[in-house]
Order: C-alpha cells, then sequence, then structure tokens
C-alpha cells in the first residue's frame, strides 16, 4: 500500500501496543487478537480522512482504538464453534484455540467494555467525540453488526432473498466500514461508504472461495460448507467480480467531490485496495 496509509498503519500500531499492559490471562487473550495482524482498514481510514482535512489530533488515534477493539472482538467472537466455527485467524490458530471457548468469549467482551471505557474517559476531554461514538455504538449493535451476525446465522442453510442477503451485508460489515468515513467527512458520505462497505463483504466472500490461506490468513471455503447466504452464492462468482467493477467506478466518480483535498489520489489507492485486495 501507499505511503501514507502505512505511516498511519505504524503510528496506529505503535499506539495500540500499549493500551492493554496488564500480565493477566485475560489481558494476553485480549492482545492476543487485537495485536500483530489485520490491515486496520477501519481506522486507518479514519486517521487518514482526518489528516486530509487537516483535523487530525492525538485523541484521534484514542478514537481509532475503540474501533479496532470492537472490531476485534466481533472477529472472536465470530470464530467462536457456535458461531463460525473458525480455527484460524489474521494468520494464526483463532482465539478460542488457543485460550480456550470460555476465554475468547471473554477476550471478545472485554474489548468491547474497554472500548466503551476508552470512549468515555475520552469524551470527558471533548465532547466532540460523542456524535461519532454514538453512531460507532449504533452500527455494532442490534441495529448494525450484532442484527446482521444474528441474519448471517439464522439463514445458515437456509434460503434467502437478495433483500436478506443485502440486510445480512449492509448491517454485519458495511456499516462499520462506513464508520469512519462518517465520522470523517460527515452524514452527507453515508450512502456512498456504505457501498463502499458493501463491496468490502462481497470481496470477502470472493477470496473466500479463491483467496490464498497463508495470505488471507484465514480458512478458505468456508462459506459454502458453513450454508452462509452470500451476495456470490445468489449471483455467482463471474457477475459478482463484475459487479465490483461497476460499483467501483461509481464510488470514485461519488467521491470526487473530495478531489481537491491533499493527499487524495493516496486515498483513492486504499478504497481501490478495497476490492482489488488479495489478504
Ligand atoms: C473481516 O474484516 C471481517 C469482515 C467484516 C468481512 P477484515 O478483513 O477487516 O479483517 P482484519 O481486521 O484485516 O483481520
Ligand atoms: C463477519 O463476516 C463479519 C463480522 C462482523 C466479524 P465473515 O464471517 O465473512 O468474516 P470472516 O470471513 O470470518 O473474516
Ligand atoms: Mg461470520
Ligand atoms: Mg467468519
Ligand atoms: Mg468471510
Amino acid at each position: 500500500m501507499n505511503n501514507t496509509y502505512e505511516h498511519f498503519l505504524r503510528e496506529f500500531n505503535s499506539r495500540l501496543d500499549n493500551i492493554i499492559k496488564e500480565e493477566t490471562i485475560i489481558a494476553k487473550a485480549m492482545n492476543y487478537s487485537l495485536l500483530n495482524g489485520g490491515k486496520r482498514l477501519r481506522p486507518v481510514i479514519y486517521l487518514m480522512i482526518k489528516d486530509m482535512l487537516g483535523e487530525l489530533k492525538e485523541s484521534d488515534y484514542r478514537f481509532a482504538m475503540s474501533i479496532e477493539m470492537i472490531h476485534t472482538y466481533s472477529l472472536i467472537h465470530d470464530d467462536l464453534p457456535a458461531m463460525d466455527d473458525d480455527d484460524f485467524r489474521r494468520g494464526k490458530e483463532s482465539n478460542h484455540k488457543v485460550f480456550g471457548e470460555a476465554m475468547a468469549i471473554l477476550a471478545g467482551d472485554a474489548l468491547l467494555n474497554y472500548a466503551y471505557e476508552n470512549l468515555f474517559n475520552l469524551i470527558k476531554e471533548d465532547s466532540a467525540y460523542l456524535k461519532s461514538a454514538t453512531l460507532l455504538a449504533n452500527y455494532s449493535s442490534h441495529t448494525g453488526m450484532i442484527y446482521g451476525q444474528s441474519l448471517d446465522i439464522l439463514y445458515e442453510n437456509k434460503e434467502a432473498s437478495a433483500d436478506i442477503i443485502e440486510d445480512i451485508i449492509l448491517n454485519k460489515t458495511s456499516k462499520l466500514i462506513a464508520l469512519p468515513f462518517i465520522c470523517g467527512f460527515g452524514d452527507s458520505i453515508t450512502d456512498t461508504a456504505l457501498k463502499i462497505g458493501k463491496v468490502f463483504q462481497i470481496k470477502d466472500d470472493i477470496l473466500d472461495i479463491e483467496g490464498d490461506k497463508a495470505k488471507l490468513g484465514k480458512t478458505i471455503g468456508k462459506d459454502e460448507k458453513s450454508g452462509k447466504n452470500t451476495f456470490v452464492k445468489i449471483n455467482g462468482l463471474e457477475s459478482a467480480k463484475n459487479y465490483l467493477e461497476r460499483v467501483k467506478d461509481e464510488i470514485k466518480t461519488e467521491l470526487e467531490a473530495y478531489s481537491d483535498r491533499d493527499k487524495y489520489n493516496d486515498f483513492i489507492e486504499v478504497i481501490e485496495f478495497i476490492i482489488d485486495r488479495d489478504y
């Protein structure tokens, strides 16, 4: 990826490394999934946008960390035997394979709670974060990610309409991908940002079929095996790929409104990466 992304990835990771300092088993289980690995797309996009707008502050890293903690907790729980039952995540064994199911559930719960403790402290210092934090909560809850995850599980091995699949994608993934765009640029970017989230999930589904396990850091072929209702399943692989190319152009056109900003080209490369990535 480009220098701007790499810069914020490094800066973000160095701060995240020190956020959970305890030496307890539960802290170790949290850090096991939180550190080392992960594209950090959601936090880095947030930081890149704030930087583009000339608004980046040290406290934005703390907001970005809460996004990543909530995302990481969702992955730990997503991999549990009761959910997707995945043994491999971010290039290593899933949390529950190393720490056991009970500890993995608790590590996810703790990351979720710690994300909000961090947000409360941030808002205490600067109430301007209240709006973004409230959206993060809404997009992560039974009105967002958790709702999408519940549909994803409910419709396993069942017939699902295109509308249901749309609802699964919108909630389980699009909202949390859209969040950094909305918190950065404001509400007017919501439709485009959700569209970026949708193509992100469709690409995830394509990589589940034809990705490389070592590169992707997760197991391949799980969606079909688990009877998941994906966009690729109902539309076919080729038409899903064509759809991504079409929507990529649409997204780029819609984002042109922001093209007078410094580092815009690096930002667009990140959008292209979401669709062209192989991990
Ligand atoms: C994976 O998200 C889960 C989905 C929402 C599809 P990412 O692909 O962002 O996972 P990491 O953070 O890079 O591991
Ligand atoms: C999960 O979607 C989205 C989450 C909210 C974690 P997937 O189940 O397809 O994600 P992966 O493929 O396991 O990363
Ligand atoms: Mg899942
Ligand atoms: Mg999964
Ligand atoms: Mg997947």
